[in-house]
């Protein structure tokens, strides 16, 4: 890699990669929570996530970069924890709990992904791009809000 569109295009592939691997564990998340809440909000990440899989492959296809060729080791890793959790012998609400901590490091680590990508893409003027990002950026973001709304008010009480 020579510049930072060269490092772009990496960030951009491995943000491909990590949703690829999220939308596949999601279905795992859905039939792991038992709070009905937390379903559907697992149930509409996982077409969030799938939608924005497809925008990053066409951010990607309008800088004549094929998608592909990179896996985010740092997503399958997170992955990795949350079957850990999906398979943990716990009571529902502390399942839940745990649920939602393995959702919340997902998409911290999204939130960081994009946030960068977003910058790169601003400092070499991709305008469009960045608009495509930050709406990103922004569902990651609230999803987490989301996430941590439902813990903080109702899962983490339940867990005690
Ligand atoms: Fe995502």
């Amino acid at each position: 890699m020579k510049n930072l569109q060269e490092l772009l295009e990496h960030q951009l592939k491995d943000l491909y990669s990590a949703e690829g691997q999220y939308a596949e564990v999601l279905p795992k998340m859905v039939a792991a929570a038992t709070d009905s809440k937390l379903k559907a909000m697992f149930t509409d990440h996982l077409k969030q996530t799938k939608s924005q899989q497809d925008r990053v492959r066409k951010v990607l296809e309008d800088i004549n970069v094929k998608p592909g060729g990179v896996k985010c080791e740092a997503m399958a890793g997170l992955i990795k924890e949350c079957e850990g959790m999906i398979e943990e012998d716990a009571t529902d609400a502390v399942k839940d709990a745990g649920l939602i901590a393995e959702a919340q490091r997902c998409e911290h680590y999204e939130i960081s992904g994009y946030g960068t990508a977003t910058q790169y893409a601003m400092t070499l003027g991709h305008d469009k791009m960045v608009k495509v990002l930050d709406a990103i950026l922004d569902e990651e973001s609230r999803f987490n809000e989301e996430l941590n709304d439902l813990a903080i008010q109702e899962i983490n009480k339940k867990a005690v």
